[in-house]
């Protein structure tokens, strides 16, 4: 949701911009700009579309944007910006930076303020004109506006007062023409990171963008504003008070966040689904037990709790469902699945007896972070299960597991949904043994089946081309349905949503007893069903819904196991998983059914890792 790059320091400011940009264009990416210092004048230079676009512009304008050639331009200090539309649609002028009237201050923003029409009409009331219907000009007018007059031409003052002024979410750095030695920036509910370097410093909306550089990383948390010299950086409260802040040193490196070979990033991530489970799983058993270190859940917590909420967005929410399942069917409590945005607004009934489950990956998605505050306020107990270490989530929860799954860079998550189960299982498992609803030989059994998943994810990627072939023959359909049963159907909910996602066909998932109560109407000859049948117990009932839409003309892919012959048997084409306990099967059926939203996309000639309308990180509301 908007990515920010800045840069001070030595060396040629432009080429560092831009590349940080290409990093974070998953953030947002319908327009892109730069602007820095050349000359005594802020130059800006922004373009509508992807960022090869603004390369262009750049190039057109007779700058460089590739290091070695890069040494002519002088310029050692900037910032960037990609953009996901809020206020303005994308258009030249709605991109960023947006330049203050008098071109004394350029502001890049990830984020929305929510009272930038009362700004904007104080300020227009003022004298001020404006070039884009944005609400981040307003911000670089307001802070010229104080820096100019109340503020005495004070920088830091002027953009403290107009912070203060500021009514919503931001993420944003600032550059002053009269202070070409720093940039400020400043963080309220959007993620801001700062990468050190000798005598060079970086600030970004996300460590892919700085990682090439350095690895070592300053988080800023919310109303603190920071001060980057090329040699020093300072912290200091909205209010102006020093904060002493310790960098965290990031574990993985630069390649971690490149395509490695593979045509797109999805694709390098489902192949990275079996590391990723096994980092999650393996250190977190140990001699035949599962380790979660710290986990604050005592029996008591649990069986007093008047019910435990999950709580994410997306696919996020999606593996809360699972996990609403497992849990419910091991320990035996009731659990609420909800939606982020709709949970904080809907007074949730919530004490503190209340154990909340926040799921996010990116641990910055701002309807969970506000859910996760709203539960907190309200007295209950926060665990978290979140990717991004270091985010807001991961701080703020009571407490958090992490998922290992590495940076994910595709906007269609996948490895980071495998990942969730995962930590979901070891909850889950955990709670029921606490709990006494698990047996000494179901806990052992459970910890091996979980810890075998990785090969049988493994051996179902292997058979990709499976897959493939049967997407070559249907990426022309216009809509799809996903069904199944218990899991299978929270599974189908996430199978719908990637195919959605990536390759625009319209699509939806039901339970499979549901859909003969109006959805049915839907199916004609040609339309493609496809069951997930790997619950033992609910397959004879699949079986008799897979009739019902093959009577209607409907094509059925099943997704299930050798074992399940009669199941297979009532589909027209069947991919197989490997042989596990259904409990588990989620972490499993899933790969082939991302395997196959991926390959329509790739058929549709459709932009999988950058799908239209979407972003990775939704730091908005
Ligand atoms: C966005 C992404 C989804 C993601 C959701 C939640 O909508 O496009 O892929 O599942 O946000 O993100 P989170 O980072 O909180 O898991």
């Amino acid at each position: 949701m908007c990515g920010i790059v800045g840069y001070i320091g030595n060396r040629e400011a432009l080429p560092i911009i831009v590349e940080g940009l290409k990093k974070l264009e998953y953030r947002g990416y319908d327009s892109a700009g730069v602007t820095f210092l050349r000359d005594e004048k802020i130059q800006v230079i922004k373009k509508k579309g992807r960022i090869k676009n603004l390369k262009e512009q750049i190039k057109s304008q007779g700058y460089s944007i590739h290091p070695e050639a890069g040494t002519a331009d002088g310029i050692h200090i900037g910032m960037g910006h990609t953009r996901w539309a809020t206020h303005g649609e994308p258009s030249d002028e709605n991109s960023h930076p947006h330049l203050s009237q008098d071109n004394h201050i350029c502001v890049v923003h990830n984020g929305i303020i929510e009272n930038y029409t009362e700004l904007r009409a104080f300020l227009i009331s003022k004298g001020y004109t404006f070039q884009s219907q944005t609400d981040t000009e307003v911000v670089a007018q307001l802070i010229e506006y104080h820096y100019l007059t109340d503020c005495n031409n004070d920088i830091f003052s002027a953009i403290q007062t107009a912070l203060l002024e500021l009514e919503g979410s931001y993420a944003l750095v600032v550059l002053c023409i009269e202070h070409p030695d720093f940039l400020i920036a400043a963080r309220k509910d959007n993620p801001l990171i700062i990468g050190l370097g000798e005598d060079e410093q970086f600030v970004a909306s996300d460590i892919p963008a700085v990682i090439e550089h350095t690895r070592n990383v300053l988080i800023i948390e919310d109303n603190e504003i920071v001060l980057v010299r090329k040699d020093v950086v300072n912290v200091f409260t909205i209010h102006g008070q020093i904060v002493a802040r310790e960098p965290i040193r990031i574990d993985w490196d630069a390649e971690a966040a490149e395509k490695g070979g593979f045509e797109h990033f999805m694709m390098k991530e489902m192949f990275e689904e079996p590391k990723a489970v096994r980092a999650t799983v393996a250190p977190r058993i140990r001699n035949n037990k599962i380790m979660l270190e710290h986990f604050p859940l005592t029996k008591e917590d649990i069986l007093t709790a008047e019910r435990i909420h999950i709580v994410a967005c997306g696919t996020a929410y999606h593996a809360g469902c699972v996990g609403k399942g497992v849990i419910e069917k091991l320990c035996r409590v009731p659990v609420e699945v909800d939606v982020a945005s709709e949970f904080r607004y809907k007074d949730p009934i919530i004490d503190d007896r209340s154990i909340v489950i926040i799921i996010s990956q990116s641990g910055e998605t701002l309807d969970t972070l506000a859910a996760m505050r709203e539960a907190k306020k309200r007295g209950a107990k926060t665990l978290s299960i979140v990717n991004v270490i270091g985010s807001s989530i991961a701080r703020e929860a009571d407490y958090v597991l992490y998922t290992a799954a590495g940076p994910e860079i595709s906007v269609a998550s996948t490895k980071a949904y495998v990942t969730q189960l995962a930590c979901i299982y070891l909850i889950a498992f955990e709670m029921a043994y606490i709990v006494g609803r698990l047996s000494e030989k179901d806990y052992l059994r459970y910890q091996s089946e979980l810890l075998r998943v990785p090969e049988h994810i493994e051996s179902t990627l292997a058979k990709q081309s499976e897959i493939q072939r049967f997407a070559a023959s249907h990426f022309n359909a216009k809509s799809i349905f996903f069904i199944g049963r218990g899991l299978d159907y929270y599974l189908s909910m996430e199978a719908s949503l990637k195919l959605k996602e990536i390759s625009y066909i319209h699509s939806e998932a039901y339970p499979g007893g549901e859909l003969k109560h109006g959805t049915i109407a839907l199916i004609e000859k040609g339309t493609l069903v496809v069951c997930s049948l790997t619950q033992e117990v609910l397959l004879e009932k699949m079986i008799s819904n897979i009739a019902e839409v093959k009577a209607r003309g409907a094509v059925v892919l099943g997704i299930t196991n050798e074992a399940h012959t009669k199941a297979a048997q009532a589909c027209d084409e069947t991919f197989f998983i490997p042989q596990i306990d259904p409990l588990l099967a989620p972490l499993v059926a899933v790969t082939p059914c991302q395997l196959f939203a991926y390959y329509m996309a790739v058929n549709k000639g459709c932009d999988v890792d950058k799908p239209r309308n979407l972003a990775k990180s939704v730091t908005v509301e």
